[in-house]
């Protein structure tokens, strides 16, 4: 069985892909700051004890606030090293909005580096909902989309995805873009989450300007907030609303719709009502 190490993967990708791949009895090394296998990608000491012996690594950058391009060129130079075959990006369809950022950095470095690659592209997860950043406060969801919408992607689908492409070693140098079946406006997901949930969840549009002052106040690093609102601006105009058809490329089947994965999920999320009518 082919060994597999997931960077960032205590996360919401890595720690389905972690449950995938041992699932299908590949032994799956989850490494992160705070996990057992200790990577910093800020601490070069942390990389090559846990390449050591992988087949394929998945990795998951430090987050999008700033180009960490040139930690993922050293890293690949350790990974190829220690005799990694495959590397698999976990990036973002949204690098198509924002050029020269992080992430269109990171893939280039991944692109140029010495470790046959594969990129995923996945849009907006449905689990932002659940787990980050549209998570409802007191039944609201505002962010500046206005009536744009989008075709959230299930992270179960994206770590399916990632699994067939490391077990099979397969889809070398392709950018696999992910998305779900269908695009929905946030005010079609605010009502399917009030089904799946049980609490009435709303959308409010938000003015872009205020969504940067909001960002700023908590503390948001600038770079963070360009790269939020060139993604979210995609959503507004548009311009991020066609559906991608990766997961059928991969997997052969549909991908998920976002009242099945909230049929499934949201009724565990924090903000739901426990015991409520399910879809
Ligand atoms: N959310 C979306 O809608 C969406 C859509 C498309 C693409 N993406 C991309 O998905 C990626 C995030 O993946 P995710 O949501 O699965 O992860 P996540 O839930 O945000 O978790 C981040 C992971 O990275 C680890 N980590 C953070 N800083 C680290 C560091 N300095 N060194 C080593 N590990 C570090 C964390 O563990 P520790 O804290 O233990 O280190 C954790 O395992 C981003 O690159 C984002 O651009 C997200």
């Amino acid at each position: 069985m082919a060994k597999f190490v997931l960077l960032g993967g205590s996360g919401k990708t890595g720690r389905r892909l972690t449950m995938t791949l041992e699932e299908q009895g590949h032994p799956a090394v989850v490494a992160s700051r705070n996990s057992p296998a200790r990577f910093d990608w800020h601490d070069t000491s942390t990389w090559q004890p846990v390449v050591t012996g992988a087949d394929g690594v998945f990795i998951v950058g430090p987050g999008s606030a700033r180009d960490w391009s040139g930690q993922l060129t050293a890293f690949l130079e350790v990974a190829d090293a220690a005799g990694v075959q495959h590397a698999v990006l976990l990036s973002s369809r949204a690098v198509e909005h924002f050029p020269g950022g992080a992430v269109d950095l990171a893939e280039q470095a991944l692109a140029a580096g010495p470790v046959p690659w594969t990129m995923l592209r996945p849009t907006h997860f449905d689990q932002n909902f659940t787990e980050a950043m549209f998570v409802p406060i007191d039944g609201l969801i505002t962010e500046p989309v206005g009536t744009g919408a989008e075709p959230f992607v299930d992270v179960s689908d994206v770590a399916e995805v990632a699994a067939k492409v490391l077990i099979e070693r397969a889809f070398i140098g392709e950018r696999l873009s992910l998305s779900g079946p269908a695009a929905l406006t946030f005010e079609e997901a605010a009502g399917i989450l009030s089904t799946a949930s049980g609490v009435t969840v709303r959308f409010k549009p938000e003015d872009p300007a205020a969504h940067v002052a909001r960002m700023l106040a908590a503390g948001t690093p600038q770079e963070y907030v360009r790269w939020r609102l060139a993604m979210l601006k995609a959503i507004r105009t548009g311009a991020d609303a066609y559906v991608s058809d990766g997961v059928h490329q991969v997997l052969g089947r549909e991908a998920t719709g976002f009242a099945d994965w909230a049929a499934r999920e949201v009724p565990d999320a924090s903000w739901s009502v426990p015991g409520a009518q399910r879809l």
